[in-house]
């Protein structure tokens, strides 16, 4: 699963970029508001208690929240936020404000469990489902973690609804996408936040910055399994990059 025990301290990073990527929020909230919000009514509690809890963190004043508290938060913070409530004898979707999703539709997941929201990732089943279930039914409000996630894609985009990919015929037309996630329970509601913070760079500058990284990402690539590189869109790729390490 690759947890790590999270600083609360550190809940949301703040460095720059921040205010571009809420002011790209308010864009997407205005423009394209039922692709990026998505919300049961059973969510409304544990919104209400994540908005005064990121007030608190930011060390804002407490005012009331102008929208629905979970869109409120989400423009606290540059990262995209998710409530999981259980019912049903599984965690849920139950509250979502996706502004930068990585090729996937947020409607599609809203209601449906931590199974079915990645019953199309290769392996979840059989490697993670059960560990990630259980963890969840473990969380404490005193225990929470974080993760990272990365992926490649072809498109420097933050707002990214699945696509028809481009062929891979250029590697440096390639981006390198970092989601770092957090989870934390609500001790109230006892609702599980799931927060993402999505972060791209060029595939070009990472690979002028540093040689170990061509040769890390390729040794990813070159074995990952084959559902993996059909699922991500990157059959192809690894022959590329090794066309591209090899000239330079
Ligand atoms: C310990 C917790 C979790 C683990 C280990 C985990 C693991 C993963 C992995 C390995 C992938 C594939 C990533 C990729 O291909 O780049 C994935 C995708 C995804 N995860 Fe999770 N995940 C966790 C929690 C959650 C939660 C709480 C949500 C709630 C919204 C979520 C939503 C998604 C979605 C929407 C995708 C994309 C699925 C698609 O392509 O349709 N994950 N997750």
């Amino acid at each position: 699963m690759g947890l790590r025990p999270l600083d609360l301290s550190n809940w949301f990073e703040s460095d720059h970029g921040v205010a571009e990527e809420v002011d790209e929020k308010h864009r997407l909230l205005r423009d394209r508001r039922n692709e990026v919000v998505g919300l049961l009514d059973s969510c409304r509690p544990a919104a209400e208690e994540l908005y005064g809890m990121v007030l608190e963190h930011l060390s804002r004043p407490k005012v009331a929240a102008v929208d629905h508290p979970l869109v409120d938060a989400s423009l606290l913070v540059p990262d995209d936020l998710c409530i999981m409530e259980r019912f049903d004898d599984e965690w849920r979707l139950s509250g979502a404000v996706v502004a930068f999703p990585s090729r996937w539709y947020l409607a599609a997941k809203m209601g449906r469990s931590l199974d079915e929201i990645h019953d199309v990732v290769p392996g979840y089943e059989t490697q993670l489902a059960s560990p990630v279930n259980a963890f969840f039914n473990r969380m404490t409000p005193e225990r929470s973690v974080w993760r990272l996630n990365w992926s490649l894609v072809d498109s420097p985009e933050l707002f990214l609804p699945p696509s028809h990919r481009r062929p891979p015929d250029d590697v440096e037309e390639w981006f390198f996408r970092v989601e770092r996630q957090t989870l934390r329970v609500l001790p109230q509601t006892s609702a599980i936040v799931f927060t993402i913070r999505t972060y791209v760079r060029s595939l070009e500058e990472l690979l002028s910055s540093s040689a170990d990284y061509g040769t890390s990402l390729l040794l990813a690539l070159d074995t990952a399994p084959l559902e993996t590189l059909e699922y991500k869109g990157w059959v192809g790729v690894a022959d590329r990059l090794r066309d591209r390490l090899t000239v330079n």
